[in-house]
């Protein structure tokens, strides 16, 4: 009983070995100013005809979404369940990476930048810019 409860357990890594990986944690190189991002910049945040998929098999759930918050601005974001809110949050922080599209966050194509240096940093800010879902 135990041996197959250990064998289960095997199976189960070798599973998750197949997961697709997020991107990379840290990537080399000195893309991110020290200040960055920095509320002097006028377009805080540039969404350029964003598009979003959960999978190549999905349709998309955000469609060539484009706008600009300015800093300090505070957003909120409605729709109707399912429309993407959530989804178009979390791209802030590439929990999921655009199809399409790009997200500049001060001056930088956030998907350019560790997936670590550009939470911490975006996170950090966050008690400054707001973004709330209804
Ligand atoms: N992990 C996922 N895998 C596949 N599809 C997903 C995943 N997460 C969300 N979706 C789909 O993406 C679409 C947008 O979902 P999302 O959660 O962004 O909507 P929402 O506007 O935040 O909804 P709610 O008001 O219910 O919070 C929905 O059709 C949803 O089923
Ligand atoms: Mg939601």
């Amino acid at each position: 009983m135990s041996a197959l409860v250990d064998l289960n357990s095997v199976e189960r890594v070798v599973e998750y070995l197949d997961l697709p990986q997020e991107a990379p944690a840290d990537v080399e190189s000195n893309l991110v100013p020290a200040y960055w991002p920095s509320s002097s910049s006028d377009a805080l945040v540039v969404v350029e005809e964003l598009s979003i998929r959960y999978s190549p098999e999905l349709p998309p759930v955000l469609h060539d979404v484009s706008f600009s918050l300015r800093p300090r601005e505070r957003i909120g974001l409605l729709g109707r369940t399912g429309s993407g809110k959530s989804t178009l949050a979390m791209s802030l922080l590439r929990f999921v990476d655009p199809s399409s599209g790009r997200i500049i966050v001060d001056g930088l194509d956030i998907s350019k930048i560790g997936l670590r240096e550009l939470r911490s940093r975006v996170v950090s800010r966050r008690h400054r810019h707001e973004i709330r879902t209804f």
